[in-house]
């Protein structure tokens, strides 16, 4: 917590402060480091892709994060991911043509923005010389983890998943990749408790986002995404919220910018739960926790976490990636808000999928969770909280192949899989299926099926 001030060495591996207990941040003495005095100088690197750290979404602007020295950065290739105009999406969500723009982070190696921030603890571990490094996760961390470990045979991965709560495409990826991994009987909340205890136990490098490290690589999402808007700073960034690392991350980064006069202004972050996920909508729309300057009212989390626990009440929904209902990063999450004059929604499995049919149809997959992105803004175009004339950014976080389930299931013309999949989450309707056709082996019958339907 501010009031602690303590303060720890690059080279140590913690993750949490020994006096206060809380997460720990990453500061730089920016007055003796060589920061550029205008983000615009960051575009003479476009002239040297062929350098592996040059061509890294993250490590070009290693400027801003500069905690390691190049010889131990580990990168393969993360950050190459567009901003992408969507005219349907504008229109599905209420905006004036060409004012959405979608951060479409499934472009990375690993299919999710988790590589981003896996590229910066890795890279840490491996400064400290770790040989293991650990996680939990509802899929992406680890299969990203799992991928630095395979491409840079420097450490092996150990990860922790919620036995059933994760989607195959994500669970394909940390198995084929060589991790080793734990299905824990229980959710990710668990897991995370666990793999904390574990790894402090047997000395293995953590890489949640606990780790503050991680949280440096995320904010390069948002220096992607004013790059590619010309340096100029959008109204919105909406986001999903689950362990609450990209949030923070991306508050830190524009609180650093415009600490250093590089932006003069801050966009407003919009943070969107699952419905059945909704523990910072909770706390902060409802029960009124703010930052406060670094005070916090923490008995609000207290007694909100004891009402869990009391009602014995798990995270539920179709967007498996962020069914949280304890994320880590609450506090600097709430900081994140207070500086960019935040606002927290919450949106139910079906706005999820009907917006992810959306995204889809338009040309770019995604993964529910990150739809929740599209339907928050949608949200709140409604509220009349977003003005349709303001420029937004919403980040895509994951790749639409990541979980096909879902999918299937909400176009799928099979009643009985679309409620074994979607109606036990409250989907009742596929506004947006595309169902496929069926049709009899025979030439004339697909002819004629082709050509009533086109
Ligand atoms: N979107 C996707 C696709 C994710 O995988 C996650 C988190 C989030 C959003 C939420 O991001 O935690 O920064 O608020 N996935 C983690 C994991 C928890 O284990 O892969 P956040």
């Amino acid at each position: 917590m501010p009031s602690c001030a303590a303060t720890y060495d690059v080279s140590e591996v913690k993750t949490s402060c020994d006096k206060c207990g809380a997460l720990l941040d990453i500061t730089y003495d920016w007055d003796s480091l060589p920061v550029p005095d205008s983000l615009k100088w960051f575009e003479q690197k476009w002239s040297r892709r062929n350098e592996p750290l040059e061509k890294s979404g993250v490590w070009r602007f290693r400027e801003l994060l500069p905690f390691a020295s190049d010889e131990k950065i580990v990168t393969i290739g993360e950050g190459q991911t567009p901003l992408h105009p969507s005219p349907g999406v504008d229109q599905y969500v209420g905006m004036k043509t060409d004012r959405i723009r979608l951060q479409y982070e499934g472009m990375n190696p690993s299919g999710s923005f988790k590589d981003n921030g896996l590229t910066a603890a890795f890279s840490h571990a491996h400064m400290i010389g770790a040989k293991r490094a650990a996680c939990a996760s509802t899929g992406n961390t680890s299969a990203s983890l799992a991928l630095y470990c395979g491409m840079s045979q420097l450490m092996q991965a150990v990860i922790f998943i919620g036995s059933g709560k994760i989607s195959y495409g994500k669970l394909s990826q940390a198995l084929d990749y060589g991790a080793l991994t734990m299905q824990i009987a229980g959710d990710f909340d668990d897991a995370m408790l666990r793999v904390r205890e574990v790894s402090k136990k047997l000395g293995i490098y953590l890489v949640n986002s606990v780790n503050p490290f991680r949280l440096e690589g995320q904010k390069t999402i948002m220096l992607r995404v004013l790059e590619s808007l010309g340096w100029q700073v959008p109204d919105w960034i909406v986001v999903p919220g689950g362990n609450l690392g990209n949030s923070s991350s991306f508050g830190k980064a524009f609180h650093e910018l415009q600490q250093l006069g590089l932006i003069d202004r801050v966009p407003r972050i919009a943070i969107i739960n699952a419905a059945g996920a909704d523990t910072l909508y909770e706390l902060y729309e409802k029960r009124g926790l703010r930052w406060n300057q670094g005070s916090p009212d923490l008995s609000i989390v207290d007694s909100y976490h004891a009402e869990l626990d009391a009602a014995s009440l798990r995270a539920d929904t179709i967007a498996s990636a962020i069914e949280i209902n304890r994320p880590v990063n609450l506090l600097k999450c709430l900081r994140a808000l207070e500086c960019s004059k935040g606002v927290v929604r919450e949106v139910t499995d079906q706005q999820i999928l009907d917006a992810k049919s959306q995204v889809a149809a338009n040309g770019l997959g995604c993964e529910p969770a990150s739809a929740a992105s599209v339907a928050g803004a949608k949200l709140l175009v409604e509220e009349g909280i977003i003005n349709p004339e303001e420029r937004v950014v919403c980040v895509l976080t994951g790749h639409q192949l990541k979980d096909p389930t879902a999918t299937v299931a909400y176009h799928s013309s099979d009643q009985a899989e679309f409620n074994r999949v979607l109606g036990s989450r409250g989907v009742t309707t596929a506004a947006f299926a595309n169902q496929a056709v069926q049709v009899d082996n025979d030439l004339d019958a697909i002819v004629r099926a082709i050509q009533l339907n086109s």
